[in-house]
């Protein structure tokens, strides 16, 4: 019998009353794809992006995003799958993830850590993966340095806290002011308002003028500049965001060029000359690597039984209210993650 899911569809790009509810028959599972009944999908910033039509890597409207799902297994294309039916699972989806119903490839999927929700699981798959790569894996951070980490009160910026924490490194984070009482119950060492600060000169002052060994960095365009000049010498700058170009309509694509337009550019003699690095993380282009992104992800649920991994979900939404969804965020309400559930 063929399934019928319900999906929040991108009808048109705009603000968030274009998202609405429709149902279609779930395709075929295709090879080593399995089906999960999805109990909690992940938000991400990315999603108000794409909404907005600003984000380059989106499917055509109408259509249906969102990269994380949790949920229960159902059905398996391949024999060999079969124990994975009935089993609480939590994963990637290359778009397609706002729905009751989706087929995800087996390799893109991980079992649920006993202790975990399905809103807490659903938690976990983009922010602490981009989390891990930034923190981990590119920026190589050790308990003898600080990092900065911008936007910290979002879903990503509370993973690298509990990742940069497990390292023992010393945190400093920029957030708007009420979220700064949270973030110190987590952990945070320093918490600075980007919003009425001048966080450049906050971290002057808190790092005796010599900056951190690592920033990183999702808001984008001059912000990137500024936080290039305030990492210490060794220091690495991971660059994975534009949020400051969020907008919608005509405002959001002007803010989209003068974002594009401040961005700067990292002369190879000044990164020698300074002994600092860049680098750019995109999980939404790695899916061609995932062995890695298995190995990583195995650490991190290694991580959440362990307890340093703590997903936080800041809020759900049911999916006739996901336009609700994207403006509490949009109006930085948020503190970690906002789920939708179907
Ligand atoms: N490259 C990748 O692979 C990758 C993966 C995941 C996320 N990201 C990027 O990382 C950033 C954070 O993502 P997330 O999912 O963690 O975000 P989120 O949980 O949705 O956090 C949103 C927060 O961003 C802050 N913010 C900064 N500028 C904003 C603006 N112009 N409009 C609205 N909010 C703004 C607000 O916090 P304050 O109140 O503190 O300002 C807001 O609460 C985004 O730029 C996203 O695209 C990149």
């Amino acid at each position: 019998m063929t399934q019928i899911r319900r999906q929040v569809v991108i009808t048109k790009a705009g603000g968030p009353e274009v998202l609405k509810v429709q149902e279609s028959p779930l395709p075929q599972l295709n090879k080593d794809e399995v089906t999960v009944a999805v109990a909690a999908t992940g938000i991400n910033f990315a999603d108000i992006l794409a909404r907005q039509g600003l984000y380059q890597d989106a499917p055509s409207m109408p259509c249906t995003i969102g990269y994380e799902v949790a949920g229960t297994v159902t059905h398996v294309e391949n024999t060999a799958h079969e124990h994975w039916i009935g089993k609480r699972v939590f994963g990637l989806t290359h778009f397609g993830g706002y729905t009751s119903h989706i087929n995800i490839p087996i390799h893109q999927v991980f079992d649920i850590p006993a202790h975990l929700s399905f809103e807490e699981a659903a938690s976990i798959p983009v922010a602490y993966l981009t989390a891990y790569q930034l923190t981990v894996v590119m920026g190589q951070l050790t308990d003898s340095e600080s990092v900065l980490i911008q936007n910290a009160g979002g879903g990503v910026g509370l993973a690298i806290l509990d990742i940069a924490k497990h390292i023992g490194a010393t945190t400093i984070g920029t957030a708007s002011s009420r979220k700064h009482s949270f973030l110190k119950d987590r952990g945070l060492s320093h918490a600075i308002d980007y919003n009425t600060q001048d966080w450049v000169h906050e971290l002057h002052k808190l790092t005796d003028g010599r900056g951190v060994e690592l920033i990183t960095d999702p808001l984008g365009g001059k912000n990137w500049q500024a936080s290039f000049k305030s990492l210490r010498a060794t220091g690495r700058l991971g660059m994975f965001g534009i949020s400051e170009a969020s907008a919608t309509g005509l405002k959001g694509k002007l803010k989209l060029i003068r974002t594009a337009l401040a961005m700067p550019f990292f002369h190879p003699v000044r990164l020698m000359n300074e002994n600092k690095s860049v680098f750019g993380v995109n999980m939404g282009r790695l899916w061609h690597e995932s062995d890695k992104v298995r190995e990583w992800m195995n650490e991190l649920t290694e991580g959440a039984e362990a307890g340093w991994v703590r997903p936080h979900v800041d809020k759900t939404f049911s999916f006739e209210n996901a336009g609700e969804a994207h403006a509490y965020i949009e109006a930085r309400k948020n503190i970690g993650k906002v789920l939708l559930i179907p």
